[in-house]
């Protein structure tokens, strides 16, 4: 009989627990085993009550019932499944640097090196190792050259196969990819590991989808789809500015632009700005690139994306200030949401952060209702952010932990979060916001009633028969 095939996912992360789930889902004959050096994480995993596994996706509960135990595992022993494991995923954090050299804009890849460092400590046979990390072009090069250094007795085969989900569908994405990409080299020890990995994605996805090309392009694949999503988002933020100051309409514009089928219709919605673990940093990362391979101007070009990102966050934080007389010092801001977009816990670069951190800078208090997001995430992503700011550059003042955790609440009911609100300012499109009582959320608010909808989730005609002050993202009664 065949022997069993053994997989190990290094990272019990946002990528490495749903789609190694997936995998584990559909190929029951293959032992899936995801580690983390994160104790917490594993243990929030491996809960028996699946309502406190780490990362919320709608559907992922019953993916991981039905595999977990059976040929899914979720363990902190690093050594052991290095050990076990004919194919190692390579799933760990690859965040901005904050230090040194690359500072605010390359990748900090120290994540990456230390689990490589441990697959060649740990590896008693031949491996394939698998990029699933986004990473900079020209990544599997260094893993390859540590590994062989450090390890000589062995034979590794580097492959890249980024990651396309997007969170709050991640068990979608995975289940019904657009497609899998898989860069390899064209050696015949690449491309039969190459073969191994695309029939793990074959048990569910039909062979046509899983692309097949060289190493590079699939690493600097990831970059550009990022790029390119991004910059559609920051394309149409520019536009909604100056739909304020002209009376059209972003969303008329976005729908009659995007029936153009050489546009596309999707990634068009105008809002407070994007957020998210990925665009912000994968750009910079791009940028960081291009400077080091001599193209300024490339560099330039794509860098763009992400100041009109920052313009937009802070014209939204102004904004605020202005419509409210110019101070918000003492005055309750009611936030709806603080995820980086709906159907997620995950809060990495949500706009939310930098406009609370904005309108502290004016004192202001800041009110908090997200339904899957805890109070203290909410004081974590600020203080983090008032340390790091110099990534984005803001010129800001720190506020003491103490100032932070006076000023900043958070609610697990929605109407006590509002209530007595000078203004509520929507930063997440969370569905449940639609519903609401909005004519008794009225009642108890201060007037005027300012509602600043970041997402535009509810409608001019509707607030204002209610008697609010309705701003949406590009639009404004002149
Ligand atoms: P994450 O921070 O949620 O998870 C990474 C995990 O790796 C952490 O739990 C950390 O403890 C663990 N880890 C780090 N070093 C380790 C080591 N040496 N040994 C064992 N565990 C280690 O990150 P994520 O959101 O899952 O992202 C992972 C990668 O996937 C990143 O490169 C990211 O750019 C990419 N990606 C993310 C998304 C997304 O939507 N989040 C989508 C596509 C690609
Ligand atoms: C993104 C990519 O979509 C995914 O393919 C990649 O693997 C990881 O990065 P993610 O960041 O999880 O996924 O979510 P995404 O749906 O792309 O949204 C990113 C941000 O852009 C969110 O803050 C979202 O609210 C915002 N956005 C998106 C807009 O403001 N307008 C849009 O039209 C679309």
């Amino acid at each position: 009989s065949k022997k069993k095939l053994y997989i190990a996912c290094i990272g019990a992360g946002y990528v490495g627990g749903p789609t190694m789930s997936v995998i584990a889902k559909h190929c029951p004959e293959i032992d899936v085993e995801v580690v983390d050096v994160n104790k917490d994480r594993i243990n929030a995993w491996n809960d028996s009550n699946l309502d406190n596994l780490p990362v919320y996706e709608p559907g992922l509960k019953e993916v991981i019932q039905k595999a977990r135990g059976r040929n899914l595992f979720f363990t902190t022993d690093v050594k052991g499944a290095i050990e076990r494991a004919d194919i190692i995923f390579i799933s760990v954090n690859t965040p901005t640097k904050v230090y040194g050299e690359g500072k605010g804009m390359a990748a900090d890849l120290k994540y990456v090196e230390l689990c490589t460092r441990q697959i060649a400590k740990y590896s008693n046979g031949d491996k394939i190792v698998v990029e699933k990390s986004t990473l900079p072009v020209r990544t599997a090069e260094s893993i390859r050259r540590i590994l062989e250094a450090e390890d000589s007795k062995h034979s590794f085969t580097v492959l890249s196969n980024p990651e396309f989900l997007a969170e709050g569908t991640a068990i979608d994405d995975l289940e019904n990819a657009d497609r899998v990409l898989i860069g390899s080299d064209e050696t015949p020890f690449g491309l039969s590991a190459l073969e191994k990995i695309s029939s793990i994605y074959e048990h569910w996805l039909p062979k046509e989808r899983v692309l097949k090309t060289n190493v590079w392009s699939s690493e600097l694949s990831k970059l550009t789809a990022n790029a390119m999503l991004a910059q559609r988002v920051s394309s149409i933020n520019a536009i909604s500015a100056l739909c304020e100051q002209t009376g059209a309409d972003v969303a008329e514009i976005s729908h009659a632009i995007g029936m153009d089928s050489r546009i596309g219709s999707k990634f068009l919605n105008a809002s407070v700005g994007f957020g998210g673990s990925c665009f912000q940093k994968d750009i910079l990362n791009l940028t960081y690139l291009c400077r080091y391979f001599n193209l300024p101007e490339v560099a330039e070009y794509w860098e763009q994306v992400v100041k009109m990102n920052d313009y937009q966050k802070n014209r939204f934080a102004n904004n605020i200030i202005k419509t409210l007389f110019n101070t918000v010092s003492g005055k309750k801001i009611s936030f709806l949401g603080w995820a980086f977009k709906k159907d997620t816990n995950d809060t990495r670069e949500s706009a939310a952060i930098y406009v609370a951190d904005k309108l502290l800078q004016d004192r202001a208090e800041i009110h908090v209702y997200d339904p899957k997001v805890n109070s203290e995430q909410v004081i974590q992503d600020l203080l983090y952010l008032q340390k790091y700011r110099f990534v984005n550059n803001h010129d800001f003042e720190s506020l003491p932990e103490e100032e932070v955790r006076d000023l900043v609440k958070v609610y697990n009911d929605p109407y006590s979060a509002l209530k007595d609100a000078h203004a509520i300012a929507i930063l997440t499109e969370w569905d449940e916001f639609k519903s609401y009582n909005w004519q008794e959320i009225y009642d108890n608010m201060h007037k005027p009633a300012f509602v600043f909808d970041g997402r535009n989730i509810l409608t001019r005609t509707m607030m204002s028969k209610i008697g609010f002050k309705y701003q949406g993202i590009g639009s404004a009664e002149l």
